[in-house]
């Protein structure tokens, strides 16, 4: 019984994929059955601006007082050391922003640099070609593989970020005219050495809802989708990425970041404590 639905349904879908000869990419967008509750019960209904932010529901009462002191330190404003905390000192030398949710304000994603601003909810990575023993980006002798551009009082930044944007026009097949905006970055007032012909790579904040999900999928479900070549011609291609995990001293799937260059949650942590905000 549940083959010939599933053959009738594939009959059904090659017939309205080959008969429609005026099929366009938009008319093919629809929810698929049970996407708005992709996790199920653990799922909270909210609708409000802090929508982002809430622990998965059934949490017992010592994970709820986990989730709360995890949040508060991702809220929380970071200050120089030495002060009267000793919680919550160690910003800088130099840095991006003073808190986490600086930049994933309520758990949501940054937006795109705007000049004169600093860097909150965008950072720029920087490079020197090649990799090193581990696969990781090479450093930038003076700056590291992250610009910070704001710093502790009395200390230089490391330089600006500025953007310009080269205009791009074009047409849609169907003959509408659309305009586009290419960012070009560049830097000013490099306190540590040029930074010109450095490889840079801006990133704006993502959102910071649902990764605890993303570590307890067993890697094989990730994986399974591995498909390099399109060669099920979806036209949707993708690679896993293999990244240094610094906790197995191994090689380990990346999970985090636009990249996912970041294995675990708690590396990718570390390095936003680190990179971020010191
Ligand atoms: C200056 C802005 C900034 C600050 C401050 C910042 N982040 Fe991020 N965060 C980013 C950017 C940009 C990315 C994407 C990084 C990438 O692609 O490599 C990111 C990615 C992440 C991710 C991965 C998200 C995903 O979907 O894979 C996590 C988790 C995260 N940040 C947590 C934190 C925590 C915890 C802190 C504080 C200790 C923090 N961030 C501070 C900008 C920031």
């Amino acid at each position: 019984m549940k083959l010939k639905i599933v053959l009738i349904s594939i009959i059904i879908t090659c017939l309205y994929s080959c008969s429609d000869d005026d099929y366009t990419a938009t008319s093919k967008i629809e929810y698929e059955e049970g996407e708005e509750f992709l996790t199920g019960d653990l799922g909270v209904n909210s609708t409000s601006n802090n929508a982002f932010g809430f622990e998965i529901s059934g949490l017992s009462f010592v994970e709820q007082a986990e989730f709360a002191t995890g949040n508060s330190l991702f809220n929380q404003t970071w200050v120089s050391s030495p002060a009267s905390t000793t919680g919550r000192d160690g910003l800088g030398p130099t840095f991006n922003a003073r808190a986490c949710a600086t930049c994933h304000f309520k758990d949501g994603r940054g937006k795109a640099f705007v000049n004169g601003e600093d860097s909150s909810g965008f950072l720029m990575r920087i490079s020197m070609p090649g990799q090193d023993s581990n696969g990781d980006a090479l450093p930038v002798l003076g700056y590291g593989t992250q610009l910070q551009d704001r710093a502790n009082n009395g200390i230089p930044f490391e330089a600006k970020v500025n953007v310009t944007y080269e205009v791009i026009n074009g047409e849609y097949a169907d003959g509408t005219s659309y305009q586009l905006q290419k960012p070009i970055y560049s830097f000013s007032q490099e306190a540590f050495g040029s930074l010109s012909g450095v490889l840079m790579s801006p990133r704006v904040a993502q959102q910071t809802i649902g990764l605890g999900l993303i570590s307890a999928l067993p890697d094989e479900e990730i994986t399974k989708f591995v498909d390099e070549a399109d060669s099920d011609n979806d036209g949707i291609s993708g690679r896993a990425n293999y990244v240094y995990n610094y906790d197995i001293n191994e090689r380990d799937l990346g999970k985090y970041g636009w990249k996912a260059n970041a294995p675990t949650l708690k590396q990718q942590v570390a390095a936003a404590l680190h990179g971020d905000m010191a």
